[in-house]
């Protein structure tokens, strides 16, 4: 994958001369960077360092990183150490990181460089993206930061960064693929590790998610959004999918002295085995289900109002129903006494039914 020539942006919208001169000053220092400084010097990054530190920063913080990358190259120095350790000491090494199949296939890949590969890791993004647990954007990263290689590195910072220096409309994520032709477009042969490490620099510490700090930023007067004072809109995010709506009732039954009716819930369905108020199903009908004609006895139904809770997949709207009844009706649940209906392990949804009943007592 090899990006087009610089050459074909016109020169006043090339961000790689302002971005690196800025990262030559204010580079973070991590334990798996090079500094540009040295870099100059001719130090190479170690790819077992860069590989290690990109595994471990999928999902993590670099703050978070830190401490047990330390840990594990004072450990394992080389990658022949790692595909030589037990994968129990090394899942006990990782247990802090989160995602285990992360450290598994960390294990897996260090086996496989060690043996099939001689200890060397593959210099190309192909050759990197066929190892276990590295996908495009970590062999993107691999490539360009350990082996120079001018591969378009698009993590979430420089999505960021992009959309706002473009603004760019298409929200997230269907915007990746045209991020990528620019950041390819934008990498600079000479410097792409560089270049990769002071994006991910500048989204991490200037152009970040809330109130960027435009006015340090080495690339505002390249920036669209900038320009337009409208940095903060930028990524545009998709508009939520409005939500389906399934409608119920929910039936508030209380004896004189106070007690309501609570009932089991089946244990396979949503709040499966949670206590609640008797309800109907909660269907996509806004018909009979919903009145007092589903109620599970006969009484003098008053309606309360109707409620309404957002679930992962829909919205469910139940109307409340509340009567005063004699505690004789047959019905499987128990009663729950004026002074424990409050303490009861309740879900959220039928909380909001009870209140809808007693406006005073939740
Ligand atoms: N996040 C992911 N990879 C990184 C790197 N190499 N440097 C800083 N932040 C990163």
């Amino acid at each position: 994958m090899s990006p087009a020539p610089t050459a074909s942006l016109p020169t006043n919208r090339r961000i790689a001369a302002p971005l690196l001169a800025w990262y030559d000053r204010h580079a973070r220092a991590l334990p798996w960077r090079v500094s540009p400084s040295d870099r100059r010097k001719g130090v190479r990054p170690d790819p077992y360092h860069v590989w290690l530190s990109e595994i471990m920063l999928q999902q993590t913080t670099v703050r978070a990183v830190k401490s047990y990358f330390d840990a594990f190259v004072s450990r394992w120095p080389a990658v022949t150490d790692l595909a030589a350790a037990e994968t129990d000491e090394v899942m006990k090494a990782w247990a802090g990181l989160g995602y285990y199949s992360r450290a598994r296939n960390l294990k897996k890949c260090a086996d496989h460089v060690a043996g099939e590969l001689g200890g060397a890791f593959p210099e190309t993004e192909d050759g990197l993206r066929a190892l276990p647990g590295i996908g495009p954007y970590t062999a993107a990263a691999i490539a360009a930061i350990a082996f120079n290689v001018p591969a378009a590195v698009v993590d979430g910072n420089i999505e960021r960064v992009f959309s706002r220096l473009h603004e760019i409309e298409t929200p997230l994520p269907a915007a990746k693929s045209e991020i990528g032709k620019l950041v390819g477009t934008q990498t600079p042969d000479d410097r792409p590790g560089d270049f990769a490490q002071a994006l991910m620099d500048l989204g991490a510490t200037i152009c970040t998610p809330k109130r960027p700090a435009c006015a340090l930023c080495p690339l505002e007067d390249l920036c669209e959004a900038r320009v337009s004072g409208l940095q903060e809109n930028y990524p545009v995010k998709a508009a939520k999918k409005a939500k389906p709506v399934r409608k119920g009732a929910a039936f508030v039954a209380e004896r004189k002295d106070g007690a309501v009716l609570l009932v089991k819930r089946p244990d396979k369905g949503l709040l499966g085995g949670m206590a609640g108020l008797p309800t109907t199903n909660w269907t996509v009908r806004g018909d009979g289900e919903t009145g007092p004609g589903a109620a599970p006895f006969d009484a003098e139904w008053r309606p309360t109002g109707v409620i309404s809770h957002v679930f992962t997949h829909f919205e469910l709207r139940l109307e409340v129903f509340h009567a005063v009844v004699t505690g004789r009706e047959e019905y499987p649940g128990w009663w729950s006494s004026r002074d424990s209906l409050a303490g009861e392990a309740l879900p959220t949804v039928m909380k909001k039914a009870l209140a809808s009943a007693f406006p005073d007592r939740f």
